[in-house]
């Protein structure tokens, strides 16, 4: 916690993965221009931890080809005053993390599941394979300064294989860990959780890692998304994976939807009192902008509040105010 005239502030971290789960799965392949200005607004928001990109193959991915040419061109210098951005990308296997070395990535996310029928389907090997490969990556990565983040999908569901106990999500959670991984993302990859069913699946990995080592990485595909932050954060989990204008979802997850989207992550912490750094203006600017470039519907309920009340602020500085008009608030 830090101190803001001189009360406690409860801080909470935030994963943007616009760049990277939300535009992985998007039909129309953003320019390499257009994802360097999103990834420049989202840090203009604030937002210090951004996903950028995925070095997976380009035939399985191809909204993720240039990775390595779009960390190149980014900037890595903090602005005066600002924060420097932490900039991370997937990497399933060496040749991902030998390229993910060269564009000087600041973090990798190695990724797999509780599932093995996800993880044949996404990596083309099982769990215990992926561990297996994954330990010198980890070893590799953090002799070189680089963070690691350990992804572990399907901690709910798997849409191949069903339900997922809680204690297969603890015991992987543990072992991710145990292999050096800095953090660990829980991710409800299909979005068929509730609190119902994420409240003892985290009480079973809290037995294993402590809150501090987890981030939750919520798919929204029921509309659940935000109800599951709530048992996470009661539990002092404090880093949150979120999507600008909820854009995203898995190709190797048919039917789900982008992560919680992060203009309503920002709104509900801030309305719990909590910090994010995050300015919500900002922010849904840029998701309004990114939705109009990718020509979809803006899929942040705030996001769509907040566009509807600059689009009436515009109105109102243009034209003369009406008698009788009604503002909200
Ligand atoms: P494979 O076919 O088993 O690999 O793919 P391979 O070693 O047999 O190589 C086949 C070809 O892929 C070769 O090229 C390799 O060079 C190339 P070819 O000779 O045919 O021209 N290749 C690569 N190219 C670029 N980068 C690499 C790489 N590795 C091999 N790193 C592989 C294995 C993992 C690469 C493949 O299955 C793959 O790319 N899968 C895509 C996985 C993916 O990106 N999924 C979506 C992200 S995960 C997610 O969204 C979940 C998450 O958000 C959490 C949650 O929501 O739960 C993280
Ligand atoms: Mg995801």
């Amino acid at each position: 916690m830090n101190k803001e005239q001189g009360r406690p502030v409860d801080r909470v971290s935030l994963v943007e993965m616009g760049p990277r789960d939300g535009l992985q799965n998007e039909l129309h392949i953003l320019p390499l221009a257009q994802r360097l200005e999103l990834i420049a607004r989202l840090a203009e928001s604030g937002l210090q931890r951004i996903e950028v990109g995925a070095f997976v193959s380009p035939k399985r991915v191809p909204q993720m080809a240039d990775s390595g040419a779009l960390l190149a061109a980014l900037p890595r210098r903090a602005e005066p005053g600002h924060q420097r951005v932490r900039y991370g990308a997937l990497v399933p296997n060496l040749q991902g993390l030998k390229a993910a070395i060269s564009a000087q990535v600041d973090e990798i996310g190695l990724f797999t599941a509780c599932s093995d029928g996800f993880t044949r389907a996404n990596i083309g090997i099982g769990v215990e394979e992926s561990l297996v490969r994954f330990a010198p990556l980890v070893a590799e990565a953090r002799s070189l300064g680089i963070r690691v983040r350990g992804y572990l999908s399907t901690v709910i569901a798997c849409p191949y294989e069903g339900p997922t106990r809680p204690k297969r999500v603890a015991a992987l959670a543990e072992r991710l860990l145990d292999l050096g991984c800095h953090e660990i993302s829980l991710g409800d990859t299909i979005g068929v959780g509730t609190p119902g069913t994420v409240a003892p699946m985290l009480d079973a990995v809290l037995h294993e890692v402590p809150a501090g080592r987890l981030a939750v990485h919520f798919h929204d595909t029921y509309g659940q998304g935000l109800a599951n932050l709530l048992p996470a954060l009661e539990r002092g989990i404090r880093t949150i994976d979120c999507s600008v204008a909820g854009l995203g979802g898995c190709p190797y997850a048919p039917g789900a939807s982008g992560n919680v989207a992060s203009e309503e992550v920002v709104y509900l912490l801030h309305g719990l009192g909590m910090s994010t750094g995050v300015n919500l203006d900002t922010l849904a600017a840029t998701g309004q902008w990114v939705s109009e470039q990718l020509g979809r519907a803006n899929g942040s309920r705030v996001g769509q509040a907040l566009h509807a009340k600059a689009l009436a602020r515009q109105r109102t500085t243009k034209d003369e105010i009406p008698q009788g008009a009604c503002h909200g608030p």
